[in-house]
């Protein structure tokens, strides 16, 4: 990309410049000038000398990107100070930072280590986009968010650790609220509450019917009970009955008996006579 184009980019993407001598006095111009001559040299493995492009690209604008970072066409570093830009990050075309901005490591991983971020993204002033993660094509960070995983294209995402807030179906179309992207792990969680509710009906409908049957059943055996009851003492109340029956049966057997014979003055049986023999009395 030629010296041109860099003014140009500018030119077109900060409102506030208004010429191009203002652009000349940009860091984001010099900083990404001595940036490319810096990797060029780097990738041509010679010692020392990128670095030290680098670091007086830092003193001179704030703005450190290591030799090795990979950079597109049309970056835009709005302000400059206080960005960092590691050695394995990479950056598409037409990106836009902030101050503040750091594309870093997180101090965990070796080899790629930092973000790779993708055409026409926008980084907010002070955020921290950290690990071998990708930022999608067209994707915004919020200022001051903490990226820590990827960020899928035309999405923004904001806060610490940085979520997804919005997202815009293509480039150019209007925001949309984040709850209409869709969301399987959400659907499915939604679809197992919904079925755990449903079985929790289902079983407390049926511990219910059967909780009826048994009272029901209770309620028998209790009516049942109180029959049995009844009938034992209505069994008993006939058995004293019957008793007492029995008892004044036997005293008017007894009455009815008949009475042993009395003896004469002779020593015999008093016999009275009747028609037709004896009866003895
Ligand atoms: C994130 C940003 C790019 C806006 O992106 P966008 O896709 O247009 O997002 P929106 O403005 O629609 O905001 C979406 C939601 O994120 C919130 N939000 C926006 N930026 C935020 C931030 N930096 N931190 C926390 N929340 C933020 C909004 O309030 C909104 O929330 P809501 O839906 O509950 O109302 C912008 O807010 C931002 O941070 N730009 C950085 C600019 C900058 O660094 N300027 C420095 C100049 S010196």
């Amino acid at each position: 990309m030629s010296f041109r184009d860099e003014i140009k980019n500018i030119m077109e993407r900060d409102p506030a410049a208004r010429n191009i001598f203002e652009v000349l006095l940009y860091p984001s111009l010099h900083a990404v000038l001595l940036h490319r001559l810096a990797h060029r040299l780097y990738k041509a493995d010679l010692p020392f000398f990128p670095r030290l492009i680098s670091q007086i690209s830092r003193f001179l604008t704030g703005i450190e990107i290591h030799p090795g970072a990979k950079i597109g066409k049309n970056l835009f570093i709005d302000h400059g100070t206080g960005v960092v830009i590691g050695e394995t990050a990479e950056i598409g075309d037409n990106v836009t930072l902030y101050q503040g901005v750091t594309l870093g490591g997180t101090g965990k991983q070796r080899g790629k280590r930092h973000p790779t971020v993708g055409n026409n993204v926008l980084v907010g002033v002070g955020a921290k986009v950290l690990g071998a993660i990708t930022i999608g094509d067209n994707a915004r960070i919020g200022g001051g968010a903490v990226v820590l995983k990827d960020v899928p294209p035309n999405t923004t995402a904001v806060g610490v650790p940085a979520k997804i807030v919005a997202f815009r179906p293509d480039t150019n179309a209007i925001n949309r609220r984040v709850e209409n992207l869709p969301d399987p792990e959400g659907e499915m969680i939604d679809a197992l509450q919904t079925k755990s509710r449903e079985l929790e009906q289902r079983m407390s409908k049926l511990l219910h019917n059967q909780l009826q049957t048994h009272m029901e059943e209770l309620h028998e055996l209790q009516h049942e009970h109180h029959l049995t009851e009844e009938l034992e003492q209505r069994l008993i109340q006939l058995e004293e009955r019957l008793s007492r029956l029995e008892q004044g049966l036997d005293k008017v057997l007894v009455k009815l008996e008949p009475e042993p014979p009395r003896k004469n003055g002779n020593g015999h049986k008093h016999e009275e006579i009747i028609e037709g023999g004896t009866k003895s009395l």
